[in-house]
């Protein structure tokens, strides 16, 4: 089939996002594997979502390069996909809750039957509205969705930063060459103490914390 080399302006055509909250292309599920230090996954993905072909090279960073997840108290995996980055810290903290939020139906879906199968009942897979306003995060581990565009990147991101906990890290995962050291300038100018882990195959794994207010003055 041959496709049109001008699509009439009102054509509003495009092809699907893996952040539509209901991804039009038809589902077509598929087994993908993480394998990590001590750590063997197998997880459903699917057409729609982020990573449908396999774990991502970012999340695989994120995951073997970031700090040990804190042992006890709520996590967030902000854009949990299918599940990878949730179901993994679920594994290593156990007595931990982890909300997986994501805005696609099929990539919540997804993340509840993995976490099923991975037998990880500390998964707490949600629409970002359906965590309850009062949950303060200990860690916040993302490969953020940064094609959403720079905007609404940024205003994800003051959403659920300062839900950090005092002395919390959230630790990012961007490609270099989609961003990253402008997100890193970005945020340190949004008064967050930014600090790269590590950087690794053109990705750069960034830890974002709330700087201490500042001292009040001596009276
Ligand atoms: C780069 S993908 C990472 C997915 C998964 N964590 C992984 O590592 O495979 C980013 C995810 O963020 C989700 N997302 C986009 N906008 C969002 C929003 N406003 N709130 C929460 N998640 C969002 C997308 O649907 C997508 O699943």
């Amino acid at each position: 089939m041959s496709i049109p080399k001008n699509r009439p302006p009102s054509d509003t055509r495009r092809p699907g996002h893996y952040f539509d909250p209901a991804p039009a292309v038809p589902s077509r599920p598929r087994t993908v594997f993480l394998h990590l230090r001590g750590l063997d996954l197998e997880l459903q993905a699917d057409r729609g979502v982020f990573g449908s072909r396999g774990v991502d090279l970012g999340t695989r960073s994120l995951l073997g390069e970031a700090p040990a997840p804190p042992t006890a108290g709520e996590i967030l995996d902000l854009g949990s996909g299918y599940g990878p980055i949730a179901i993994t810290l679920a594994r290593r903290s156990p007595e931990a809750r982890v909300w997986a939020v994501d805005v696609n139906e099929r990539a919540l879906e997804l993340t509840r039957a993995n976490a099923r199968a991975a037998g990880t009942a500390n998964v707490t897979a949600a629409l970002p509205d359906e965590v309850p306003d009062e949950i303060r995060f200990a860690a916040i581990y993302s490969n953020p969705p940064v094609r959403v565009g720079k905007a609404p990147l940024h205003a994800l991101l003051l959403r659920w930063l300062p839900r950090l906990e005092p002395g919390g890290n959230a630790y990012l995962v961007v490609q270099r060459n989609l961003g990253s050291d402008s997100l890193a300038g970005w945020l340190a100018a949004q008064g967050y103490g930014v600090r790269r882990v590590k950087s690794k195959k053109g990705y750069r794994i960034l830890a974002v914390r709330a700087l201490q207010p500042p001292a009040s003055p001596a009276s």
